[in-house]
């Protein structure tokens, strides 16, 4: 059903940039995306940015966000950044649970959960990512490996918590491969993820939105978007350049959810 619900962009930026770097970006999609432009915008930026993004975006329609979180308070947790510091700085959008960090780093998905947690607690809004990889996926078994992602959180804080969140649903042999999930393939997955968190229709959740991330790109973002079950984007390399930034923020405007 359409609820006429602007779909939501939202760049991940990784570990790249530099104040010059930022300043130009920031000030350029401020610029370039019309005040009439209906789409939501976030973007997430290293820690070190977020005051320059504070600076330059706020008044502006475009969300900023970082790309990770502390599940502590505060305390003897050296390098981590907490959610009050987040909040210090503006922050809207945090991801929690991406998959460069869950391998490259370790990261459990209990202390995924009690991430997505802390930003809930913190009136935050989170960017859970999940997805499959690419043997799950040749063995088929894709629904179970997203279903455990996300069930971990339900269990821990039930399904109220996925009110007024983000889910991206990431499959990892997508992401920085130029092989995006096609139409079927996302569609599928998008809608088994809203599933299972309305719980097949019996705990309708507000304002959950499920976007689709690896690979996109203005080529294939019309396909992706037109699909009913995905209500945005996560978008890593063609948020790099801005100027594919906004097409693909403008591309999504001709959608709604
Ligand atoms: P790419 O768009 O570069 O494939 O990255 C996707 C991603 O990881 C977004 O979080």
């Amino acid at each position: 059903m359409n609820k006429n619900i602007p779909k939501i962009i939202i760049g991940n930026l990784k570990m790249n940039g530099s104040l010059a770097f930022f300043d130009s970006y920031l000030s350029a999609l401020k610029d370039g995306l019309n005040n009439e432009n209906k789409v939501n915008v976030g973007l997430c930026l290293p820690y070190p940015y977020l005051s320059q993004a504070q600076s330059i975006l706020s008044g502006s329609k475009i969300g900023w966000g970082s790309q990770n979180i502390a599940k502590f308070e505060n305390g003897p947790h050296t390098g981590e950044v907490s959610a009050k510091m987040l909040n210090d700085f503006g922050v809207q959008y945090v991801i929690v649970g991406h998959s460069e960090r869950s391998t490259a780093y370790c990261e459990s998905d209990e202390n995924i959960a009690e991430k997505f947690n802390n930003v809930k607690k913190h009136n935050m809004t989170p960017v859970l990512c999940v997805g499959e990889n690419l043997i799950e996926r040749e063995a088929g078994i894709m629904e179970q490996v997203v279903a455990a992602q996300i069930e971990i959180i339900i269990k821990s804080f039930g399904t109220k918590i996925f009110e007024n969140s983000i889910v991206a649903y990431e499959p990892i042999w997508a992401i920085g491969t130029d092989m995006a999930a096609s139409p079927e393939q996302t569609n599928h997955m998008c809608s088994f993820i809203r599933k299972i968190i309305n719980q097949d229709g019996l705990n309708e959740i507000n304002n959950l939105k499920i976007v689709y991330g690896g690979s996109l790109n203005s080529k294939n973002a019309v396909q992706l978007f037109g699909l009913n079950s995905v209500d945005g984007g996560l978008i890593g390399r063609a948020s790099l350049n801005i100027n594919e930034f906004i097409k693909i923020c403008e591309l999504a405007q001709s959608f709604e959810t």
